[in-house]
């Protein structure tokens, strides 16, 4: 837990354990056995009140344990309550924004609820849906899904949640903003009345709190720390830079041996695919991430990053929300995000479970009103560097501009401009500049990108493009990961 959530939080639920949470004796066995020591604060809050059956609006920062939060009261829950699913239903139906942190989450539930006997699936767009009907066939305990697939899953009665007991918004205020807002009004036609509401995310700004109030009755509100708070322990930073030099600005931060594991947002696809591009032919090895990617794409190149094959993750804000890996080291933004609640999970996705980490944010003069908005909507002041008019930048982007002539590599180049000879290849003819990147592994996911969406189309992030009850091409399930694949106890600092 990080300090600001220890001091907001009530001293007794420091000192809570697990074991007097109510939970039962397997699902702590399961606990040590993950190396989970203490409950973080919105565990030890939440948990009782799921047990309960209470409505619960739950928030907390980024990487504190909400999966669990909700996830080991439903086991419980469900177990205590023991009944058969309904043939094609689902006792407790999650929704996720994005296919990764669908996946992610089922495999949350499966970890948890080991040797319990319980049924999970994952539904969502992009994969084949034969699998998916089968797996809904004889009633789940738990499925966890994107909303499109699940609507298409309804339409043509593959689905039936009119006996579901429990509900689940992960990422609850994005899933109620308008990309999401009619696809969820929709599922929630085919939810019994009578049912347990559980919403949770790091941000929920007020208008979308009012909208999940109305959806939540009675709800208990557990709040670890004021929405859209940042986490203490990450160290954050803004370079100020010509939005013509961030290329070789982010190169140079490669430089430093310390981004071990590192995210780079960007605003686009296409940004997301040129960025990743651009840092492979500077010797740092890149996989990148999008809503253009076919699912295999997707996969692969998420995968690549957990195990530490990419240096890096070029990812859209599909990766901003929920996306669990270890040991993320930075987070660097290419661009700043319009929504400022994006910034606060896009650096979420460092300092997890009580770590450290580092974010760094490259602002462009035309980016400072995006930048005051998320520090207002933090509370607080980044600290900035002005890296503009800096010589070395300079040099290295005099070298990238003469590449880019020659080979039409970055900027968009008319047709004639590509048809020219490429006198030499680019990684011998880059200048190494001051701070040349570390030679890395080859990355995955350069793939091509098709169905491109215009970059302002959508201004609230790609998660909530993927909200189409539209059959989407893809080839095989995503790997989750397991809650915790370190060895040892874990415990979050302070907690
Ligand atoms: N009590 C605990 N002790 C130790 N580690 C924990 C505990 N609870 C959760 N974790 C670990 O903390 C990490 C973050 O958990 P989780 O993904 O649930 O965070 P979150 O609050 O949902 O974050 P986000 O807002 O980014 O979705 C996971 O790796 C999880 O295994
Ligand atoms: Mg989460």
């Amino acid at each position: 837990m990080s300090g600001a959530a220890s001091r907001a939080c009530p001293k007794d639920t420091l000192l809570t354990q697990f074991a007097d949470l109510g939970l039962d004796k397997p699902i702590l066995k399961t606990l040590a056995a993950q190396g989970y020591e203490t409950p973080t604060p919105i565990q030890a809050q939440a948990i009782p009140y799921v047990l309960e059956g209470r409505d619960l609006l739950g928030i907390a920062q980024t990487g504190t344990g909400k999966t669990a939060a909700f996830a080991l009261p439903i086991i419980q829950r469900l177990i205590h309550r023991k009944r058969p699913a309904p043939r094609r239903g689902a006792r407790c139906l999650v929704l996720s924004p994005t296919r990764e942190l669908a996946s992610q989450i089922a495999d949350s539930f499966r970890t948890y609820g080991q040797g319990l006997g319980l049924g999970v699936a994952v539904v969502f767009g992009g994969a084949k849906y034969g699998p998916q009907v089968r797996a809904l066939a004889p009633g789940l305990d738990v499925l966890v899904a994107t909303p499109g697939r699940l609507l298409d899953h309804l339409g043509e009665k593959t689905c039936f949640l009119g006996e579901t007991e429990i509900f689940v918004l992960d990422e609850a205020d994005q899933m109620l903003d308008l990309g999401f807002i009619v696809p969820i009004r929709k599922i929630t036609q085919h939810l019994p009345k009578s049912r347990q509401n559980l919403f949770f995310s790091a941000t929920m700004p007020g208008e979308i709190g009012k909208l999940a109030g109305e959806l939540l009755k009675d709800p208990a509100k557990v709040s670890v720390a004021p929405q859209a708070t940042t986490v203490e322990r990450i160290n954050q930073q803004v370079l100020f830079v010509e939005g013509a030099r961030k290329r070789e600005l982010l190169v140079e931060l490669f430089a430093n041996p310390e981004l071990t594991r590192t995210i780079v947002f960007t605003r686009t696809k296409r940004g997301a695919d040129k960025v990743a591009k651009h840092l492979e032919v500077a010797g740092v090895g890149a996989a990148a991430i999008h809503g253009d990617k076919s699912q295999g794409q997707r996969e692969r190149a998420l995968a690549a990053f957990r195990a530490g094959r990419v240096r890096v993750l070029v990812a859209t804000d599909i990766a901003a929300r929920g996306i669990d890996v270890d040991a993320v080291s930075h987070v660097v933004q290419f661009e700043l995000p319009h929504v400022p609640e994006s910034y606060v999970h896009r650096i979420g996705r460092t300092a997890r479970a009580g770590a450290d980490g580092s974010a760094i944010a490259l602002v462009a003069d035309d980016e400072r009103p995006l930048l005051r908005d998320i520090q207002r909507v933090t509370r607080q002041t980044i600290p900035a560097l002005d890296r503009r008019r800096d010589p070395a930048l300079a040099v290295m982007a005099k070298a990238n501009k003469a590449l880019d002539q020659q080979d039409g590599g970055w900027e968009p180049q008319p047709e004639t401009a590509s048809a020219k000879p490429r006198p030499q290849a680019r990684p011998q003819a880059r200048p190494q500049g001051r701070a040349p990147g570390r030679p890395q592994g080859h990355g995955h996911g350069h793939g091509q990108a098709h169905g491109q969406h215009g970059p302002g189309q959508h201004p609230r992030g790609e998660g909530q493009a993927n909200r189409q009850p539209r059959p989407e091409g893809q080839a095989s399930r995503p790997q989750g990961r397991a809650p915790n694949r370190g060895g040892g106890g874990r415990r979050f600092a302070g907690g």
